[in-house]
Protein backbone atom coordinates (compact mmCIF):
# COMPACT_ATOMS: atom_id res chain seq x y z
CA UNK A 1 0.00 0.00 0.00
CA UNK A 2 1.23 3.48 -1.11
CA UNK A 3 1.16 5.79 2.12
CA UNK A 4 -0.35 9.08 0.74
CA UNK A 5 1.91 12.13 0.94
CA UNK A 6 0.39 15.79 0.99
CA UNK A 7 3.08 18.23 0.38
CA UNK A 8 2.75 22.19 0.73
CA UNK A 9 4.21 24.28 -2.26
CA UNK A 10 4.40 27.63 -0.78
CA UNK A 11 5.79 29.22 -4.08
CA UNK A 12 7.57 32.67 -3.75
CA UNK A 13 4.92 33.46 -0.68
CA UNK A 14 5.32 34.77 2.81
CA UNK A 15 7.96 36.36 5.38
CA UNK A 16 10.33 34.67 7.60
CA UNK A 17 7.50 35.23 10.35
CA UNK A 18 4.72 34.02 8.43
CA UNK A 19 7.24 30.56 7.48
CA UNK A 20 7.02 30.49 11.20
CA UNK A 21 3.74 30.82 11.75
CA UNK A 22 2.45 28.49 8.95
CA UNK A 23 5.07 25.46 9.89
CA UNK A 24 3.93 25.66 13.79
CA UNK A 25 0.80 25.89 12.92
CA UNK A 26 1.12 22.58 11.13
CA UNK A 27 3.19 21.09 13.64
CA UNK A 28 0.38 21.65 16.27
CA UNK A 29 -2.33 19.95 14.23
CA UNK A 30 -0.19 16.76 12.85
CA UNK A 31 -0.59 14.80 15.74
CA UNK A 32 -4.31 14.34 14.23
CA UNK A 33 -3.36 13.77 10.64
CA UNK A 34 -3.66 9.38 10.86
CA UNK A 35 -2.32 7.90 7.61
CA UNK A 36 -0.83 10.80 5.20
CA UNK A 37 2.51 11.97 5.18
CA UNK A 38 3.38 15.59 5.40
CA UNK A 39 6.12 18.12 3.55
CA UNK A 40 6.26 21.22 3.25
CA UNK A 41 7.99 23.33 0.56
CA UNK A 42 9.04 27.38 1.42
CA UNK A 43 11.36 29.38 -0.66
CA UNK A 44 15.13 28.65 -0.34
CA UNK A 45 15.59 31.24 2.17
CA UNK A 46 13.21 29.48 4.53
CA UNK A 47 14.79 26.23 4.28
CA UNK A 48 17.06 26.53 7.53
CA UNK A 49 14.28 27.93 9.81
CA UNK A 50 12.01 25.49 9.17
CA UNK A 51 14.62 22.71 9.11
CA UNK A 52 15.16 24.00 12.97
CA UNK A 53 11.42 23.92 13.71
CA UNK A 54 11.00 20.29 12.20
CA UNK A 55 13.70 18.41 13.27
CA UNK A 56 12.92 15.47 15.06
CA UNK A 57 9.00 15.63 13.70
CA UNK A 58 7.63 13.53 11.30
CA UNK A 59 7.08 16.56 9.13
CA UNK A 60 9.21 16.59 6.21
CA UNK A 61 10.74 19.66 4.11
CA UNK A 62 11.76 20.03 0.12
CA UNK A 63 12.98 22.62 -2.26
CA UNK A 64 10.82 23.81 -5.01
CA UNK A 65 13.65 23.29 -7.36
CA UNK A 66 17.42 22.37 -7.48
CA UNK A 67 20.12 22.65 -10.08
CA UNK A 68 20.82 20.85 -13.08
CA UNK A 69 24.43 21.07 -12.13
CA UNK A 70 26.48 19.50 -8.83
CA UNK A 71 28.79 23.09 -7.71
CA UNK A 72 31.01 25.28 -9.06
CA UNK A 73 30.21 28.67 -11.25
CA UNK A 74 26.60 28.88 -11.34
CA UNK A 75 25.75 32.24 -9.98
CA UNK A 76 22.63 32.22 -8.13
CA UNK A 77 21.52 28.47 -8.13
CA UNK A 78 21.35 26.03 -4.97
CA UNK A 79 22.71 22.14 -5.41
CA UNK A 80 20.89 19.06 -4.09
CA UNK A 81 23.83 18.49 -1.92
CA UNK A 82 23.19 21.69 -0.31
CA UNK A 83 19.72 20.65 0.13
CA UNK A 84 20.49 17.71 1.53
CA UNK A 85 23.00 19.69 4.19
CA UNK A 86 19.58 21.63 4.98
CA UNK A 87 17.87 18.40 5.64
CA UNK A 88 15.17 18.38 3.00
CA UNK A 89 13.78 15.15 1.93
CA UNK A 90 12.55 16.23 -1.41
CA UNK A 91 13.25 18.43 -4.08
CA UNK A 92 10.37 19.83 -6.89
CA UNK A 93 11.18 19.68 -10.02
CA UNK A 94 10.20 20.90 -13.04
CA UNK A 95 7.09 22.49 -11.73
CA UNK A 96 4.99 24.40 -14.35
CA UNK A 97 5.33 27.67 -13.41
CA UNK A 98 9.36 26.66 -13.93
CA UNK A 99 8.85 25.50 -17.46
CA UNK A 100 6.86 28.87 -18.32
CA UNK A 101 8.66 31.19 -16.72
CA UNK A 102 12.33 30.19 -16.68
CA UNK A 103 12.21 28.03 -19.64
CA UNK A 104 12.82 24.77 -18.55
CA UNK A 105 12.77 22.11 -20.98
CA UNK A 106 12.72 18.21 -20.60
CA UNK A 107 16.08 17.70 -20.93
CA UNK A 108 17.12 20.42 -18.57
CA UNK A 109 14.16 18.96 -15.86
CA UNK A 110 15.79 15.05 -16.44
CA UNK A 111 19.53 16.81 -15.52
CA UNK A 112 17.53 18.35 -12.14
CA UNK A 113 15.85 14.69 -11.26
CA UNK A 114 19.58 12.88 -11.57
CA UNK A 115 21.03 15.46 -9.58
CA UNK A 116 18.37 15.46 -6.47
CA UNK A 117 18.79 11.36 -7.16
CA UNK A 118 22.22 11.72 -6.60
CA UNK A 119 22.14 13.70 -3.48
CA UNK A 120 19.73 11.51 -1.97
CA UNK A 121 16.65 13.45 -2.39
CA UNK A 122 13.69 12.28 -3.44
CA UNK A 123 12.61 14.25 -6.69
CA UNK A 124 9.04 14.91 -7.43
CA UNK A 125 8.51 15.25 -10.99
CA UNK A 126 5.62 17.83 -12.18
CA UNK A 127 3.69 16.94 -14.89
CA UNK A 128 0.69 18.58 -16.94
CA UNK A 129 -0.65 19.80 -19.74
CA UNK A 130 -2.22 23.64 -20.59
CA UNK A 131 -5.94 24.02 -21.44
CA UNK A 132 -5.11 24.39 -24.75
CA UNK A 133 -3.24 20.92 -24.97
CA UNK A 134 -6.36 19.55 -23.15
CA UNK A 135 -8.71 21.08 -25.39
CA UNK A 136 -6.78 19.61 -28.66
CA UNK A 137 -6.45 16.13 -27.12
CA UNK A 138 -3.06 16.11 -26.53
CA UNK A 139 -3.00 15.44 -22.77
CA UNK A 140 -1.64 12.13 -22.90
CA UNK A 141 0.89 13.64 -25.31
CA UNK A 142 1.98 15.84 -22.79
CA UNK A 143 2.76 13.95 -19.73
CA UNK A 144 3.78 11.33 -21.52
CA UNK A 145 6.61 13.54 -22.96
CA UNK A 146 7.16 14.72 -19.24
CA UNK A 147 7.21 11.08 -17.72
CA UNK A 148 10.03 9.80 -20.93
CA UNK A 149 11.94 12.40 -20.01
CA UNK A 150 13.29 11.02 -17.03
CA UNK A 151 11.83 6.98 -17.43
CA UNK A 152 13.58 6.40 -20.77
CA UNK A 153 16.40 8.16 -19.88
CA UNK A 154 16.94 7.45 -16.20
CA UNK A 155 14.58 4.55 -16.22
CA UNK A 156 11.84 3.15 -14.06
CA UNK A 157 13.69 2.46 -10.63
CA UNK A 158 14.65 5.92 -11.35
CA UNK A 159 11.55 6.80 -11.56
CA UNK A 160 10.09 4.84 -8.64
CA UNK A 161 12.36 6.42 -6.28
CA UNK A 162 11.16 9.47 -6.77
CA UNK A 163 7.03 10.71 -6.69
CA UNK A 164 5.13 12.10 -10.02
CA UNK A 165 3.05 15.08 -9.49
CA UNK A 166 0.33 15.28 -12.53
CA UNK A 167 -0.50 18.90 -12.30
CA UNK A 168 -3.22 20.15 -15.26
CA UNK A 169 -1.84 23.94 -15.71
CA UNK A 170 -5.56 25.08 -16.36
CA UNK A 171 -6.23 23.72 -12.41
CA UNK A 172 -3.04 25.72 -10.99
CA UNK A 173 -4.25 28.62 -8.82
CA UNK A 174 -7.36 29.28 -10.90
CA UNK A 175 -9.75 27.57 -8.63
CA UNK A 176 -10.92 25.31 -11.05
CA UNK A 177 -10.04 21.81 -10.01
CA UNK A 178 -9.88 18.63 -12.30
CA UNK A 179 -12.84 16.00 -11.40
CA UNK A 180 -11.88 12.95 -9.86
CA UNK A 181 -12.58 11.42 -13.11
CA UNK A 182 -10.32 13.59 -15.30
CA UNK A 183 -7.39 13.09 -12.73
CA UNK A 184 -7.91 9.34 -11.93
CA UNK A 185 -7.68 8.57 -16.04
CA UNK A 186 -4.01 10.47 -16.36
CA UNK A 187 -2.80 9.15 -13.36
CA UNK A 188 -4.06 5.58 -14.34
CA UNK A 189 -2.46 6.44 -17.87
CA UNK A 190 0.95 7.26 -16.09
CA UNK A 191 1.20 4.35 -13.55
CA UNK A 192 0.38 2.29 -17.12
CA UNK A 193 3.26 3.64 -18.69
CA UNK A 194 5.60 3.37 -16.31
CA UNK A 195 4.15 -0.53 -15.27
CA UNK A 196 5.27 -1.29 -19.13
CA UNK A 197 8.66 -0.60 -18.10
CA UNK A 198 8.47 -2.18 -14.72
CA UNK A 199 5.43 -3.50 -13.11
CA UNK A 200 6.94 -2.83 -9.33
CA UNK A 201 8.10 0.52 -10.06
CA UNK A 202 4.58 1.15 -11.41
CA UNK A 203 2.93 0.10 -8.11
CA UNK A 204 5.31 1.64 -5.65
CA UNK A 205 5.28 5.01 -7.23
CA UNK A 206 3.27 7.93 -5.85
CA UNK A 207 1.34 10.19 -8.34
CA UNK A 208 0.09 13.07 -6.43
CA UNK A 209 -2.52 15.50 -7.46
CA UNK A 210 -2.04 19.28 -7.50
CA UNK A 211 -4.50 22.37 -9.36
CA UNK A 212 -6.66 24.20 -6.92
CA UNK A 213 -6.74 20.76 -4.33
CA UNK A 214 -8.91 22.22 -0.97
CA UNK A 215 -10.67 20.62 1.80
CA UNK A 216 -13.54 20.29 -0.10
CA UNK A 217 -12.52 18.26 -2.89
CA UNK A 218 -8.79 16.42 -1.58
CA UNK A 219 -11.08 13.68 -0.09
CA UNK A 220 -13.07 12.79 -3.64
CA UNK A 221 -9.18 13.24 -5.53
CA UNK A 222 -7.73 11.45 -3.07
CA UNK A 223 -9.90 8.96 -2.96
CA UNK A 224 -9.34 7.59 -6.74
CA UNK A 225 -7.41 4.36 -7.32
CA UNK A 226 -4.48 5.84 -8.69
CA UNK A 227 -4.48 9.58 -6.42
CA UNK A 228 -1.85 9.10 -3.90
CA UNK A 229 -2.23 12.64 -2.38
CA UNK A 230 -1.80 16.16 -3.08
CA UNK A 231 0.87 19.00 -4.19
CA UNK A 232 -1.09 22.06 -2.72
CA UNK A 233 -0.20 25.34 -3.79
CA UNK A 234 -2.84 28.42 -2.55
CA UNK A 235 -4.43 26.18 0.42
CA UNK A 236 -1.06 25.27 1.78
CA UNK A 237 -0.74 28.44 2.95
CA UNK A 238 -3.57 28.02 5.59
CA UNK A 239 -2.24 25.90 8.56
CA UNK A 240 -6.37 25.02 8.63
CA UNK A 241 -6.66 24.08 5.62
CA UNK A 242 -3.34 22.28 4.90
CA UNK A 243 -4.23 20.64 7.82
CA UNK A 244 -7.57 19.57 6.50
CA UNK A 245 -6.47 17.91 3.41
CA UNK A 246 -4.05 16.12 5.24
CA UNK A 247 -6.37 14.54 7.31
CA UNK A 248 -8.44 13.88 4.17
CA UNK A 249 -5.97 11.85 2.74
O1 LIG B 1 2.47 23.05 -6.77
C1 LIG B 1 1.29 23.28 -6.55
C2 LIG B 1 0.38 23.52 -7.63
O2 LIG B 1 0.91 24.40 -8.57
C3 LIG B 1 -1.04 23.77 -7.26
O3 LIG B 1 -1.27 25.10 -6.90
O4 LIG B 1 -3.12 24.55 -5.31
O5 LIG B 1 -2.61 26.92 -5.91
O6 LIG B 1 -3.65 25.39 -7.58
P1 LIG B 1 -2.75 25.51 -6.40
Amino acid sequence: MRQPLVAGNWKMNGSKADAADLVNGIKAGAAKVQKAEIAVCPPFPYLQLIEGLLAGSNIRWGSQDVSNESDGAFTGQVSARMLKDFGCTYAIIGHSERRMFNAESDALIAKKYDQALAAGLTPVLCVGESLEEREHGKTEEVVARHLDAVLEGAGAKAIGLGVIAYEPVWAIGTGVTATPEQAQEVHAFLRQRIAAKSQAEAEAVRILYGGSMKPGNAMELIGQADIDGGLIGGAALKSSDFLAICAAA
